[in-house]
């Protein structure tokens, strides 16, 4: 069987950096606080006039370039998201429009802040059957646009942005192996009440502040501590490797609490845990491709390496992937 890695990478983050700083002009709250409880110092706000659709837009372009494809070379594009440009069409049409892949099947999905490692298991699993050769894969969110910026509880918490990959066959390593994960009945810890079908945009919701984040934080943050753990062991024992054979380790960037547990769990050292939570804060489902990006980028990952990607996000849902990077000529192009 054909297997499938990542071929190349991009981001696309907004210009606009608010700061701590920033926050302390619009709710009572503190520098001091934000970091010492979040590890976030600042993060990207998209601009009016951007949409996630212009993120991903940016991810994606810089992703195919890096992964020396074309847009016509692309036949699947899955764009992770909670924040459609509008409820449908679907972003990833969007996206398959502007980067002009007229050849690509396009959808969305919805799995919080894992969905980049949702889609990337279904890319993967697509390549590996032969039923797709070429995906795009783009996790992206404008949190910015369903946070509440009165409530000190979330609006520290989160930013905007995209990273995208293009997952192709690849001759060895690659995708060693994948663990997903839900737990419905914690829903209610992590949603948007109003806005669908179960209770449409009014008036009065909108005085409510339902068409926002309500989230119980402490209690996404002890699911997260034990959750990244035990994701993050399972697909470690599913590739056969043990945590002293994991060269990175690239977590959802949430919190650094909860990304410090789950390396402590690991028996991780810092220089293998990559973390850039104080600078975009938690960008939802662009929040592991930013950080897998960024880690390319500073060099921290070689060819041979093994790289366990872990997140957890409203669903409740988690997900993690065990890969061996890939030499540019271990790509079967
Ligand atoms: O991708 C998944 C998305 N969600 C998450 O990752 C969130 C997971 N949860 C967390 O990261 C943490 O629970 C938070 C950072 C949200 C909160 O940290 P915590 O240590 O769990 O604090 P807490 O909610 O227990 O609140 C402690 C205190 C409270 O005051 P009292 O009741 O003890 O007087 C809060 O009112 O901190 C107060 N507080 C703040 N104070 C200053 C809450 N937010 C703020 C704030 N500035 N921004």
């Amino acid at each position: 069987m054909v297997k499938a890695g990542i071929w190349g990478v991009g981001i696309g983050v907004p210009d606009r950096v608010l700061t701590n700083k920033d926050l302390e002009q619009m709710v009572d709250t503190s520098d001091e606080w934000i970091t010492s409880r979040t590890g976030i110092r600042e993060r990207r706000i998209a601009d009016p006039a951007q949409a996630t659709s212009d993120l991903a837009l940016l991810a994606a372009r810089k992703a195919m370039e890096d992964a020396r494809v074309d847009a016509s070379e692309i036949d699947l594009i899955i764009v992770a998201t909670v924040t459609p440009d509008s409820m449908f069409p679907a972003t990833a049409c969007l996206v398959q429009a502007g980067i002009g892949a007229a050849q690509a099947a396009a959808f969305d999905l919805s799995a919080g802040c894992s969905g980049f490692i949702y889609a990337l298991e279904i890319a993967a699993r697509c390549v590996e059957a032969g039923a797709y050769r070429r995906v795009l894969v783009v996790g992206a969110d404008t949190l910015s646009r369903i946070t509440n910026w009165t409530d000190r509880s979330t609006c520290v918490l989160f930013g905007d942005g995209a990273g995208a990959c293009v997952v192709g066959p690849v001759k060895q390593g690659g995708v060693l192996s994948m663990y997903l994960g839900a737990d419905g009945t914690g829903g209610d810890k992590l949603h948007i009440p109003a806005g669908g079908s179960r209770l449409p945009l009014t008036a009065e919701a909108m005085q409510e502040g339902k068409q926002y984040i309500h989230m119980a934080g402490n209690e996404v943050f002890k699911f997260a501590v034990r959750i990244m753990g035990d994701a993050a062991v399972e697909v470690i024992r599913r590739a056969g490797l043990q945590s002293e054979d994991i060269e990175l380790f690239v977590p959802h960037q949430a919190n650094i609490r909860i990304i410090d547990a789950a390396a402590k769990r690991l028996g991780l050292t810092p220089e293998k845990v990559f973390v850039n939570v104080q600078k975009y804060g938690n960008t939802s489902a662009a929040s592991i491709p930013l950080a897998l990006a960024e880690a390319l980028e500073q060099d921290k990952i070689r060819p041979g390496d093994h790289v366990v990607l872990v997140g957890f996000g409203a669903g409740l849902t988690w997900g993690a992937a065990a890969l061996q990077w890939n030499a540019e000529e271990d790509q079967l192009r």
